[in-house]
């Protein structure tokens, strides 16, 4: 079975978008008034629908069709305009200096993250979110190639500038915190 077909399966019973990820709902504040953006590999999420809200000009992409149907249904029924694509973002990521919000969540291949940063338009802002190898819960991805490792994401994007970073990994309090995930908000210099 192909991964598109994988995920198409899992969204069979999907009803509803999830709420938008951690790392935007606490960076609001760092999104461009105006603009294009683009939720990579964005599944069942309310990243896309989020941003169209806070007035960006917003595409979602995916390789999974059943994802992207259930996110223009979302859109019609919220009144939203987003424009989906099913597109295998390993092997075409997005062209350079082509979008000025780029927000990914829980989806990690690291040979893309260069072009990534190459996607954004000078000044703007890539928000990240995805699972640590050093999670406490037994939920989310298993393999290596999917766990970020301690900082990953601060050295996957050092040509970005960092305008967030959390990582909460083993510290402290273990009952309380964000345990399982690193988040990065960063731009692009001018
Ligand atoms: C764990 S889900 C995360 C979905 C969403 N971003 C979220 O946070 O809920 C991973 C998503 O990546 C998509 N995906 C996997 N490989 C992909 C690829 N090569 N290109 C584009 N999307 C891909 C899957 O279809 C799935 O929707």
């Amino acid at each position: 079975m192909s991964a598109a077909q994988k995920w198409d399966q899992r969204y069979r019973d999907i009803t509803a978008p999830g709420a938008p990820s951690w790392v935007l709902t606490h960076n609001q504040h760092l999104l461009p008034e105006h603009g294009n953006a683009l939720d990579l590999a964005c599944g069942a999420s309310g990243n896309g629908l989020s941003l169209a809200q806070q007035g960006l000009t917003t595409s979602v992409w995916d390789i999974s069709a059943m994802a992207l149907k259930l996110q223009l249904q979302w859109a019609l029924e919220q009144k939203i305009t987003l424009q989906t694509l099913q597109r295998d973002c390993e092997k075409l990521p997005p062209e350079p200096a082509s979008f000025d919000v780029i927000c990914v969540a829980h989806f990690l291949h690291r040979p893309s993250c260069a072009n990534l940063s190459r996607a954004l338009k000078p000044g703007g802002v890539l928000f990240y979110q995805t699972f640590c190898a050093n999670k406490l819960a037994d939920s989310g991805p298993s393999r290596d190639d999917h766990l970020l490792q301690e900082s990953e994401l601060l050295s996957l994007f050092s040509d970005l500038k960092i305008r967030f970073y959390r990582e909460d990994d083993r510290c402290g309090d273990l009952d309380q915190g964000e345990r399982n995930r690193a988040f990065l908000v960063a731009q692009k210099p001018q």
